[in-house]
Parts: C-alpha cells; sequence; structure tokens
C-alpha cells in the first residue's frame, strides 16, 4: 500500500487547494445524529462470566437454526458425489464457522472465489460437490480485505459472487478498475474525487466527532463495497455513494431478516499506550500485542468477548458517550470496512505525516482534540471507566483501532473460537501473503499462540509451529484439517491456503497487497483459479467428500460415533499429525 500513501501525499496539497465544499448528500448522510436514548438505554452490556452472547444474535442463530440449516445441510450433501458418506454426516447438521483473512483485494478475490465455489447457487460448484456448504455455514466472518468481502455481500443482501463482482440491482460491483489511490488518471478528475472525500467527512467533524484518515478511507472503500456506485456515476460527486447505510442497518436486509445467511462478523485490533509490548510478533512484523483486545463488529453489536473486556456495546449506538444524549449513524459501514482495514496507522510516522497535515488544514481551524490519533479509526469509547486495571482502554475517551491483520493474526478465528457461540468446526480461507504473495500457516500460529494467553476463554488445535515447518510439510499446497484428535469445545480447523496454483497452471493469485487496481479479466481468472483450488479439481475427486467428513466430524462426535466408510480414509489423508 506504500504506493497508495504516496499518491495521496502528493496530490492532496493540489486538493486541499480546491476548498470543500460542505453540504454534499454524502455529507450530511454520513453524519451522527444525536437525540435523547431511548428508555433503559445502557452503554454497553456484560458478557461475563461465561461469553454471553447478545439476545439479538443467540435469535438469530437460533432461527436460523430451526429454519433453514436443516435443509440447507441436506441439499449441500445431496450435492456431494461418490462414496456413500456415514449415516452420521447426514443425521445432524454441524455449527460451522467460515473466516475470510486479510491481504487486500487479493484477499478478498481470493476470498471471493472460495465463497464461490461453496455457494450451491453456483450449478458449477453444485456439480463439483462443494456447492451449498456456503448456504449451510452460521458465521462468516471477515478481517480487512475479508471484511471487504462480507460486509459487501451482506449490504447487497446476499447476491452471487458473479453478481457481487460485477453488480446487481442497488449494488454497481467491486468496480477494481479503479484504482484505491488515483481512480481515473486524469488530474483534474482526481483532485475533483480528493477534494470530494474531504467534503464527505465535514459534517461528522462539524458535529463534534474526530475525523482521521480512516474516514478518508472509509469514504474511498463505500466506492466498491457498498450500494450506490457504478461505473457511470463514479466520479459524481453529488450522490451518496454508500454514505448513510449502517452496520446496524444489515439487520434490515431481506436475506438477514430471513435468517438465510451467515451471520455476519468482522473484527479490528486496537492500538493502545497502556498494551503490553512485550507480547508483540515482532518477527511477523506486527505492532499490536496480541494480548489487546480484538473488537468485533456484527449487526448488532461492537466489543469484545475476550476477557479482559467482555462488554458490547450497541452497533446502532455507536458513538455514544453517556445514556442521555444518543447517537446514531456512526456505525457507517464504510467506516466499519475502513476500520477493520486501517492500514494507514503503520505510516504514521513517516510518509503519513503530509496526509496529516492536509486533513488537519482541512477540517478546520480549530484542529482536533488533543491526543486524537489521526492515522487510527477513532471511535468514542462506550466502555469508558470498565474494567480499570484489565481492560487497556477503561481511560481512554476514544479507541483507537486499526487493522484487524495488524498483531499478524490475519485469519478472523478469534470471533469464532467463543465457546458460547458452539462453532464446531472452522473454514480458514487464507490469503495472507507468507511467502511470494502465497499463504503458509502464519495466522494459524499466531492465532494458537494468542489463545494461550487466554486459556479458559478460547480453546485451539494444535498446528506447527512455523512457516517453515508449513513449508516442509507440504501443507500449503492443499487442504488440511487441524484438531482431528481434539475434541469439542476445541473447533476442528479446515485449512484452505491460498498456497500454490493447481498443478501445472501459472501463479494468479498471490498478487502483491500493494496492488490496488485490477481489470475485469484479471479479478476473473483470480476467482476461476481459486474456484479450481477451493474444488481440488483433477487433484482429489474424493476432495468433496472428505470435506463433508471434516465439517460433520465434531457432529460425529456429539453423537458419539466412529469415523466410517469414506470419511475414515479422508481423515486420515487430510488430518494433520
Ligand atoms: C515512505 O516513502 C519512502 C519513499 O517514498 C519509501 O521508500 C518507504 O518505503 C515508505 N515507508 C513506508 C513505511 O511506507
Ligand atoms: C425499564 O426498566 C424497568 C425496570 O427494570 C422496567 O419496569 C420497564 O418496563 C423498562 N422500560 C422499558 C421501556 O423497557
Ligand atoms: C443494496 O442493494 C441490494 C441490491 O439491489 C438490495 O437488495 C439491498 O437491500 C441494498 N442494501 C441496503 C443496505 O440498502
Ligand atoms: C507483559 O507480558 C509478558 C510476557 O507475556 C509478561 O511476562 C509480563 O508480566 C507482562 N507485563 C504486564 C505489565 O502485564
Ligand atoms: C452526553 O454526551 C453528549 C455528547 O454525546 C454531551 O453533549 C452531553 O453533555 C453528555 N451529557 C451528560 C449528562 O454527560
Ligand atoms: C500519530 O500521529 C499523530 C499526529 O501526528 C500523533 O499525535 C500520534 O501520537 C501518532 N501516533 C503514534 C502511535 O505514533
Ligand atoms: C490509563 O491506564 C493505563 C493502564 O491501564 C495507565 O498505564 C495509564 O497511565 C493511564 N492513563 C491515565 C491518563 O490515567
Ligand atoms: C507469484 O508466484 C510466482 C511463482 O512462485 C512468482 O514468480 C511471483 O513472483 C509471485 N508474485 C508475487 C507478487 O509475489
Ligand atoms: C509463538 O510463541 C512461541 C513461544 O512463545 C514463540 O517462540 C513464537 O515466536 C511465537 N510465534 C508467533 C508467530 O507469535
Ligand atoms: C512434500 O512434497 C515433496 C514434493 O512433492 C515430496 O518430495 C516430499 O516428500 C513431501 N513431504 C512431505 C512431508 O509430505
Ligand atoms: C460459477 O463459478 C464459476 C467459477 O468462478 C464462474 O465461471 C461462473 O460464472 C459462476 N456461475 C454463476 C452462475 O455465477
Ligand atoms: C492423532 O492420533 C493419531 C492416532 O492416535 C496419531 O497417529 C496422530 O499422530 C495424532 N495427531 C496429532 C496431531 O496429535
Amino acid at each position: 500500500m506504500t504506493s497508495l500513501i504516496s499518491t495521496y501525499v502528493k496530490f492532496l496539497f493540489i486538493a486541499t487547494l480546491f476548498g470543500v465544499a460542505y453540504g454534499t448528500s454524502a455529507a450530511s448522510l454520513y453524519t451522527p445524529t444525536s437525540g435523547p436514548c431511548p428508555a433503559n438505554f445502557s452503554l454497553y452490556r456484560l458478557t461475563s462470566p461465561n461469553q454471553a452472547l447478545s439476545p439479538d444474535e443467540a435469535s438469530y442463530v437460533s432461527s436460523r437454526n430451526s429454519a433453514i440449516l436443516p435443509s440447507a445441510w441436506a441439499s449441500y450433501l445431496a450435492n456431494v458425489p461418490g462414496a456413500p458418506l456415514p449415516g452420521y454426516v447426514t443425521a445432524v447438521h454441524p455449527a460451522l464457522g467460515v473466516a475470510v483473512s486479510g491481504g487486500g483485494w487479493r484477499a478478498a478475490i481470493f476470498g471471493a472465489g472460495a465463497l464461490n465455489a461453496l455457494d450451491g447457487r453456483n450449478a458449477s460448484a453444485a456439480a463439483a460437490g462443494t456447492g451449498g456448504l456456503l448456504q449451510a455455514a452460521t458465521y462468516l466472518a471477515g478481517l480487512s480485505g475479508g471484511a471487504w468481502l462480507v460486509t459487501s455481500l451482506v449490504q447487497a443482501d446476499f447476491p452471487t459472487i458473479q453478481e457481487l463482482v460485477y453488480g446487481v440491482g442497488q449494488f454497481g460491483g467491486w468496480l477494481p478498475q479503479y484504482s484505491l489511490a488515483l481512480p481515473s488518471g486524469d488530474l483534474f478528475v482526481d483532485v475533483a474525487y480528493l477534494a470530494g472525500l474531504f467534503a464527505d467527512v465535514q459534517g461528522k467533524y462539524g458535529a463534534g466527532f474526530p475525523v482521521t484518515a480512516a474516514d478518508i478511507w472509509a469514504r474511498i472503500l463505500a466506492r466498491h463495497f457498498l450500494n450506490g456506485t457504478s461505473g457511470e456515476n463514479f466520479f459524481d460527486t453529488t450522490v451518496p455513494h454508500g454514505a448513510g447505510l449502517t452496520l446496524s442497518g444489515v439487520a434490515q436486509t431481506d436475506t438477514f431478516k430471513a435468517f438465510a445467511e451467515p451471520f455476519p462478523i468482522v473484527i479490528a485490533d486496537s492500538r493502545s499506550d497502556a498494551g503490553n509490548q512485550s507480547n508483540v510478533n515482532v518477527a511477523g512484523g506486527a505492532s499490536i500485542p496480541l494480548t489487546n483486545p480484538i473488537y468485533e463488529f456484527n449487526p448488532y453489536e461492537m466489543g469484545s468477548y475476550d476477557p479482559m473486556l467482555a462488554a458490547f456495546a450497541p452497533a446502532k449506538y455507536l458513538g455514544t458517550r453517556n445514556t442521555s444524549v444518543c447517537v446514531t449513524g456512526f456505525d457507517q459501514l464504510g467506516f466499519v470496512q475502513a476500520t477493520s482495514s486501517n492500514i494507514f496507522s503503520s505510516y504514521n510516522t513517516t510518509n503519513l505525516t503530509s496526509l496529516l497535515d492536509a486533513l488537519v488544514s482541512t477540517v478546520g481551524p480549530s484542529g482536533v482534540e488533543p491526543g486524537i490519533e489521526l492515522d487510527a479509526a477513532v471511535y468514542p469509547n462506550p466502555f469508558y471507566g470498565l474494567a480499570p486495571g484489565t481492560y487497556i482502554d477503561s481511560n481512554q475517551t476514544y479507541l483507537s483501532l486499526v487493522d484487524g491483520g495488524f498483531d499478524t493474526e490475519s485469519i478472523p478465528l478469534q470471533p469464532l473460537l467463543v465457546k458460547a457461540r458452539g462453532v464446531e468446526v472452522i473454514l480458514a480461507i487464507d490469503a495472507t501473503a507468507d511467502v511470494d504473495g502465497f499463504a503458509a500457516g502464519s495466522p494459524l500460529i499466531v492465532s494458537q499462540n494468542r489463545t494461550k494467553f487466554f486459556p479458559s476463554s478460547y480453546s485451539f488445535p494444535p498446528v506447527p509451529n512455523s512457516v517453515d515447518d508449513f513449508i516442509s510439510e507440504n501443507l500449503t499446497t492443499h487442504p488440511t484439517f487441524f484438531g482431528c484428535n481434539s475434541s469439542a469445545p476445541t473447533p476442528l480447523i479446515i485449512y484452505l491456503p491460498n498456497g500454490a496454483p493447481p498443478p501445472g497452471q501459472p501463479a494468479l493469485t498471490n498478487t502483491s497487497s500493494n496492488q490496488i487496481q485490477y481489470s475485469a479479466s484479471e479479478v476473473q481468472a483470480m476467482l476461476d483459479q481459486t474456484f479450481e483450488i477451493a474444488t481440488a479439481a483433477g487433484v482429489d475427486n474424493e476432495w468433496p467428500a472428505c470435506l463433508a467428513c471434516a465439517v460433520a466430524d465434531r457432529a460425529r462426535e456429539r453423537l458419539g460415533a466412529v469415523r466410517g466408510g469414506v470419511c475414515a480414509s479422508c481423515m486420515a489423508r487430510y488430518c494433520w499429525s
């Protein structure tokens, strides 16, 4: 993303000379509103002692469990070809969580290709024997580029992946041909575009909220990952481009209301002066200690199940600081996308200085409140005063949130390890750039390390200790199951790495995280190659059956059955030992 930063720095100075018009439709829709709080309003709820879920989430999952999953699981199994599956596979539906890693556009595209291979609505996926599993999942978590995928998908009402990428209804598609830096290539158009981004955030600033680089980023991402932008209106600064679409608003989409999609979650890391720097994975290039809380966002709530916080605030009222004046509209979905992918944090002291100067001079003569970190996604802290001495941000008026991968745990596994969620099996889709833009297990290693800090809260199966081990054991070139010998509540993890192209094919899916523009044909080629990776086309005809065996393995344990039929050989073949 270095090119992105340096491009901004060159052009923002010119953009700010334009002066920016306050009062565009996007600016007013992006502005949070204040009003009296509802009766009995609480800033947050505590999840302790047993990581209790919110009543809304529990109700969603329960409705999905009874109304959707039994038939979704049966439809999926009907697609699985070949050898008959043992009876325990068909007997009960498992609790599956899918997690999509970060890694910029590469991760969004690889994740999309993998979800497409699991989508029963794609006839090729159904024919390959993997389609339908997406419909049978309970949770779908995303981080950074993976969060772009998850949030754009649910706000567009869960279309197929081809529709998501190319557009459907009010959603104009991902529009990857427009660079995340200078999208037009024409100086005057681009300067007006950048000036428009600054204009969009003026209303929020005027309403008394800190505005940072993450808000500008939010307005950039909104043009790609929210309803309201198309190739025709991309440069039209008079339309809202997704401003006003909120995280809590996802709960009002038709598919969500019908419980017909997995419950979506995205995560971000917190940066805090009080973090324990001994616990930074320096070797992995991290900046955030593993012991800092990880915050999750879902359509109902934002907060953390990590034991040092164990509290959640209602998503709809993010931005609220007390129980008398309630803020709505702070939970802009573009801002949540920008929070989870806030890569600007790492540039704070070096190349971002000019961007931050431009921001300060643009948002107004009074500057910003002291202590606001202009490179962070800044949230009024709803948990202020909670758990002093335990919760590192207890005395912070504002939370400073950054990319969910900045602790190097770049697959969003943490929310799926919450025991109250009862996730039995996790499909971990990994497009991290470990070696040559390919994944080699680093996020699993880091997750294993992090869970060791919170042994009573989370449980994680054994995985290799180093990327070198992943490579030498050939775990990067095919899917692997971890935790086959463990039992619930430790989940079984199905690791699907973007680790190598299919045999005999050129490498298409290991593009650089810094690539901020793609042609439609490049994206399609990546999607198609990912489809082959995820279906093991031409590599293992039994893979679809093996995948079903792994997904059902904890349910088998629940039933007290022994692995049998094709599942016995599948588990022997794909389980890590
Ligand atoms: C800052 O910019 C310089 C020169 O443009 C570049 O070499 C360096 O990698 C950048 N640093 C970061 C952290 O992006
Ligand atoms: C508020 O709380 C009180 C006491 O718990 C309860 O009696 C009342 O019904 C609540 N009001 C609303 C609107 O929920
Ligand atoms: C976004 O557009 C899709 C497709 O037209 C629509 O079904 C969905 O309801 C819209 N989402 C929101 C949040 O308005
Ligand atoms: C910081 O973490 C290290 C290593 O986990 C631990 O030994 C130390 O006690 C921690 N420091 C504080 C102040 O919690
Ligand atoms: C509550 O917060 C608002 C800002 O959101 C502030 O203006 C107001 O003074 C606060 N009220 C109390 C009672 O603290
Ligand atoms: C980031 O930059 C801002 C503004 O220059 C500064 O106040 C803040 O301390 C910096 N944060 C870090 C973590 O370096
Ligand atoms: C805030 O709390 C942290 C420890 O949780 C402490 O290190 C820091 O000094 C406190 N800051 C203030 C301003 O009280
Ligand atoms: C992708 O992989 C190929 C083959 O290993 C390698 O030559 C190429 O440099 C990689 N691309 C990136 C961006 O790392
Ligand atoms: C994981 O923890 C081990 C043991 O504390 C440490 O040696 C290793 O560097 C850690 N690795 C990562 C990626 O955090
Ligand atoms: C990994 O693959 C290579 C090449 O196919 C093979 O020589 C080697 O034995 C494999 N290693 C393991 C541990 O399976
Ligand atoms: C199904 O997926 C394949 C592989 O990416 C793609 O070529 C095809 O267009 C998809 N079909 C539909 C109807 O989305
Ligand atoms: C799992 O159990 C099998 C059979 O007891 C053993 O061969 C294998 O090494 C074990 N794997 C792990 C990761 O402990």
